[in-house]
């Protein structure tokens, strides 16, 4: 099945340790620049509805902790690592840059 592909900004837009929410297809999505590289994850907590994007960036270790209730996710697996014993997975979606937009793709 194709995917939706839609620009979210230009990469001038969207600095390291910054993230930004962005609506793609029926989805909403986190869109994060961790020291230049691009992760793209449901920008809906998938615990209570939180908006990851405003969550606090640690770079370190390339995750993103819900500002709710503290629930921190892996920006390249999509995994909870605070419920390392469950499988709790948030959707992890394809960024790609070209020229100086950046796209995330839904499929
Ligand atoms: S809504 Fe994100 S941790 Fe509760």
């Amino acid at each position: 099945m194709e995917g939706t592909k839609t620009k979210v900004c230009k990469v001038s837009e969207l600095l390291p340790g910054q993230a930004k929410s962005a609506t793609v297809g029926s989805k909403e999505i986190g869109v994060f620049n961790i020291d230049g590289k691009f992760y793209a994850i449901d920008n809906i907590c998938i615990h209570a509805g939180g908006p990851l994007h405003e969550g606090a960036i640690d770079p370190k270790n390339c995750q993103v902790t819900c500002s709710w209730h503290g629930w921190a996710f892996d920006l390249a697996t999509g995994k909870c690592v605070t419920h390392p014993r469950q499988d709790v997975f948030t959707g992890t979606y394809t960024v790609t840059v070209e020229g100086e937009e950046i796209f995330v793709e839904v499929k």
